[in-house]
């Protein structure tokens, strides 16, 4: 598949078959995610590949969207390392371009993905945190539920003339 075509195409996708998504396409995601543009190049993801149910059955019963954890046969979490990259701003920004990368290249590969938020709040923050033993310096970003898709939602085109502006607003 062209990138455009991925582009065009790629939906989120919520419910999965109960099929496995092989060790090397996980590789294959994780490795778009680490061709992602980050801030001054510092790189500062971290990956953690969660296919455990039982930590993932744990982890979803905390608030919000965590009980999406136990969709899908696979779940991503990106995080970031304040050591490497200080401003916060920069780590969501670094993060979310390796989330967009990666639902890309699970599409590509046949896959369905969606990519969930963590949002900020002490709490949620905390419920991920201890369960999957992030060292203090470690912010999570987002998580993206992958597996084999049970449903295929149609490409939209959502091009906004009204939403473009040239040279000034
Ligand atoms: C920052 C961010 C957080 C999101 N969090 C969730 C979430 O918690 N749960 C969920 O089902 N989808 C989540 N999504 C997916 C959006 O709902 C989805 O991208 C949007 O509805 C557009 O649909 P599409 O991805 O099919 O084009 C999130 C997307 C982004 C960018």
């Amino acid at each position: 598949m062209d990138t455009l075509t991925a582009i065009r195409t790629r939906r989120s996708v919520r419910r999965f078959e109960d099929q496995p998504v092989e060790q090397e396409t996980i590789r294959t995601i994780l490795e778009a995610g680490f061709c992602a543009p980050t801030a001054r190049n510092l790189r500062p993801w971290h990956f953690i590949v969660l296919r455990d149910m039982e930590v993932r059955r744990e982890l979803s019963k905390a608030a919000g969207n965590l009980s999406r954890l136990v969709d899908g046969d696979c779940v991503i979490f990106v995080c970031g390392d304040r050591e490497v990259q200080e401003r916060e701003e920069f780590i969501l920004e670094d993060g979310a371009a390796a989330v967009q990368n990666m639902l890309l290249a699970a599409h590509a590969s046949g896959l369905g993905a969606v990519w969930c938020g963590i949002r900020t709040e002490k709490d949620l923050h905390e419920a991920v945190r201890r369960p999957l033993q992030l060292p203090p310096n470690i912010l999570p970003v987002a998580f993206i539920v992958l597996g084999h898709p049970s449903e295929h939602p149609e490409p939209k085109n959502r091009y906004d003339e009204s939403k473009v502006h040239w040279d000034r607003w």
